[in-house]
């Protein structure tokens, strides 16, 4: 796939149907872990939203929802710092719940370090981790994800969520974009 001329191949990693198997299946997990205590869900903008509508439609536990968005930051500035918290939960939102944190991917895994120190000060009864992509060999700090769904090669990955410079986010599945 090639969306427009003179632009870099698009080469599809993960079809629809995979998507859609490991969305069920982690909505499947979170049902079980999570019955009758109605968890808090919070997407990480803006790669999860498409990730977090899928999956929160695909459970059957009641949820709430809410979004926060870490800054993104660049290579070059990776050894001196971590992501800033650019839009948080309202106070006290997640204070007593069980948080799910919900997460296209874990890349380096700064984003999710930093959002995870962000909410265990909010002071929930628990929080957990649920990234849809996981690719470890870009990993720079430990991370632990409680509900897994595809290990991904270290390729720049976009659709379903996931972008290049903010584009091909709405692309149903997840292509590899092939350097020329
Ligand atoms: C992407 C993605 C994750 C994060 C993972 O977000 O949605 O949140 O990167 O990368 P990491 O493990 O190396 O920290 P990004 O900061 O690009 O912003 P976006 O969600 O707006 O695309």
């Amino acid at each position: 796939m090639r969306p427009f001329p003179d632009e870099p191949k698009l080469v599809r990693v993960v079809s629809r149907r995979q998507i859609q198997a490991a969305v069920r299946r982690l909505a499947g997990e979170l049902d079980r872990d999570y019955a009758g205590s109605e968890p808090l869900l919070v997407g990480g903008l803006r790669g999860a939203f498409i990730f977090l509508a899928d999956l929160v439609r695909a459970m059957r536990t009641p949820v709430t929802i809410e979004f926060m968005r870490a800054s993104s930051y660049d290579t070059g500035t990776l050894t001196s710092g971590r992501p800033r918290i650019l839009t948080g939960l309202p106070r006290g939102g997640a204070r007593g719940r069980h948080v799910v944190l919900v997460d296209d991917i874990v890349d380096t895994g700064l984003t999710t370090q930093a959002s995870l120190r962000y909410l265990g000060r909010a002071r929930p009864a628990s929080v957990r981790v649920c990234a849809l992509l996981d690719k470890p060999a870009r990993r720079l700090v430990p991370v632990a994800i409680d509900y897994l769904g595809l290990t991904v090669p270290d390729r720049f990955l976009v659709g379903y969520g996931l972008d290049m410079d903010g584009r091909h986010r709405q692309l149903p599945e997840i292509y590899a974009v092939e350097q020329s």
